[in-house]
């Protein structure tokens, strides 16, 4: 390498790189997605001023310390609030009025799955607040996971602007002025009442954790697409064991269930019941 030039990821690195990503995070990068990982991976080589990819490859290989770095930076963390409005019409209208006919009294537990930096959860937050704010006996406790512990860090915080608000606050005034507290200088976070039904912890998809909870409400959206189909399957059946008989799952919108085997069944595109359930919240 002639001194100064950028490093160049060849196929032999990448190959060994994708690898890798797949060990430790499930996630399979896509030939297409090459100049996405070298560009990524080129801030971390500088700043741990390494010459070249072999060396990092090397560096990460010996250094376990580097592992949650290494994930952090391949990981996609794209999110927003009321990303697809359509399921949060379908959570506050149809789901909820049902779930709560059935359940009066008991605490109703979602998961957000791949919870990046929390939008997601915190949408829900909104949500859940404005329906027990409407029904006094209702109750909820939210749980985000994700692999990256950046966005865990974040989404702990739960401080956001900008892009991050922008739709939720043009298109759900009321909610966003009733229950986001802030300032366009500072930030907004949800008011502490939502904050404190909402928990983010780390966890990988594909090694979860030992848990007693079981959820009514699983939000797996945006994270299959990165998996192949075989591991699709596979977290599909973690999920399943974590849902209530009548729980319902949703995905991402540009996300399927159709050609997996799964123990799934659609209620409308991209929300799902167990295919053993007696009854369902159905979707409209
Ligand atoms: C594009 S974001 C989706 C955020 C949010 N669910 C949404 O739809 O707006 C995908 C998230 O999945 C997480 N992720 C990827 N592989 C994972 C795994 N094996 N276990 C847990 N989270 C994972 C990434 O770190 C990332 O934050």
């Amino acid at each position: 390498m002639a001194l100064n030039s950028t490093p160049v990821l060849n196929d032999h690195c990448f190959n060994k790189l994708v690898t890798k990503v797949h060990a430790l995070t499930g996630i399979t990068i896509k030939p297409e997605r090459r100049a996405m990982l070298e560009g990524r991976l080129l801030k971390r080589l500088r700043a741990l001023k390494l010459p070249d990819f072999e060396s990092y490859i090397q560096h990460v290989n010996n250094t376990p310390d580097e592992h949650e770095e290494f994930v952090n930076t391949v990981t996609t963390n794209e999110t927003y609030f009321y990303r697809t409005p359509r399921i949060w019409e379908y959570i506050s209208n149809d789901f909820l009025n049902n779930w709560y006919a059935q359940n009066k009294g008991k605490t109703l537990n979602i998961w957000s799955a791949a919870s990046s930096t929390g939008e997601e959860a915190h949408t829900i937050g909104v949500l859940m607040q404005a329906f027990k704010d409407a029904n006094a006996g209702f109750d909820y406790r939210i749980t985000g996971t994700d692999i990256d512990s950046s966005v865990v860090q974040k989404a702990s915080a739960g401080l956001y602007n900008g892009r991050s608000i922008g739709r939720f606050r043009n298109e759900k005034p009321e909610l966003f002025s009733r229950y986001m507290v802030g300032s366009d200088d500072e930030g907004y976070k949800v008011a502490k009442n939502i904050k404190q039904n909402i928990q983010f912890k780390y966890l990988n998809l594909f090694k979860p954790t030992q848990t007693d909870v079981s959820y009514s409400l699983v939000l797996l959206r945006n994270v299959l697409i990165y998996f192949t189909k075989e591991d699709q399957e596979l977290v599909l059946r973690t999920v399943h064991k974590r849902l209530n008989q009548e729980g319902v799952l949703i995905i991402g919108e540009s996300e399927s269930l159709n050609n997996l085997t799964s123990d799934f069944l659609t209620l409308s595109p991209t929300i799902y019941e167990r295919s053993n359930a007696t009854s369902g919240a159905k979707a409209a």
